[in-house]
């Protein structure tokens, strides 16, 4: 097979890199894509960095037996802890959703004051900070874990009176910082964004990676010649580490529409 016709390998610790397969399919609907949601070990978020980093390669290997060309590491706690070791360890493309959000952040914010809300694992690794400081020194990085968001989205609890509450306390921070840009560095908050809207007010903008990193993997193919001929039709794969049935009944809610197939992994 010619290597501009080989899938897109795509992985997440569960259903909320559907988020970012989403934007792919929408943005390159002539590419083949191969999602991975290690649903046998969610959540990363709240899991330690050796774990993570562990996970991440495990993942990558699986992605690169079914002959992929390139990576995409939907899950932020994974690009904010192992991207770095990723594209060390493995000689293929591999792209993350931290610096496609941040350029949107900054490109985006006017006051340079910047709030992050993502998981434990993702805040405690300061990736975002990190590297907003070092592509504009004078922008200021209000973050906050959120780590009852993850849940209540895949409760499909997505705008009940508990959500809005949860998501008053978690943002008081930001809004006292007078944050005019939030980036949404978790793969489920997107899902969030009519309650982030309701307590921020329209006038703080909303960073959703997942669009972004769509953009930069279509960039990417066609810098490295990797793009599929257009007009295909793309095949899409769904695969997972434990049970299928839960993931394809959840998927729905990510995708708005149902998948068929999902194919449990031996690990
Ligand atoms: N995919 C994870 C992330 O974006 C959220 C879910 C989890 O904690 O595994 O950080």
């Amino acid at each position: 097979m010619k290597k501009n016709q080989q899938a897109i390998g795509v992985f997440d610790s569960g259903l909320g890199g559907l988020t970012v397969l989403k934007s792919l399919m929408s943005n390159l609907p002539q590419e083949d894509l191969v999602y991975f949601g290690d649903t046998a070990r969610v959540p990363y978020g709240t899991k330690s960095r050796e774990s993570i980093i562990q996970f991440s390669k495990e993942n990558v290997s699986l992605l690169l037996e079914h002959n992929v060309k390139m990576i995409v590491v939907a899950c932020n706690s994974s690009s904010s802890h192992a991207l770095t070791i990723l594209r060390q360890t493995f000689n293929i493309p591999i792209v993350g959703v931290i610096e496609p959000g941040v350029q949107k952040a900054l490109a985006t914010t006017k006051k340079g004051i910047i709030g992050v809300i993502a998981t434990p694992a993702t805040i405690g690794s300061g990736a975002y900070p990190r590297l907003i400081a070092a592509l504009d020194k004078h922008a200021r990085v209000v973050s906050q874990a959120c780590p009852l968001f993850v849940p209540l989205v895949e409760e499909g609890w997505l705008d009940k009176k508990v959500t809005f509450e949860v998501a008053a306390e978690y943002l008081k921070k930001i809004k006292q910082a007078k944050a005019d840009t939030l980036i949404l560095g978790c793969t489920h908050y997107p899902l969030l964004k009519t309650v982030l809207r309701k307590v921020l007010g329209n006038s703080v903008k909303l960073v959703d990676s997942a669009h972004e990193v769509s953009l930069v993997v279509k960039t990417l193919l066609e810098e490295q010649g990797l793009a599929a001929s257009a007009h295909r039709r793309a095949k899409y794969r769904f695969l997972v580490s434990d049970q299928p049935d839960h993931f394809k009944r959840q998927a729905k809610r990510f995708l708005d529409y149902d998948i068929q197939n999902v194919e449990r992994v031996a690990w």
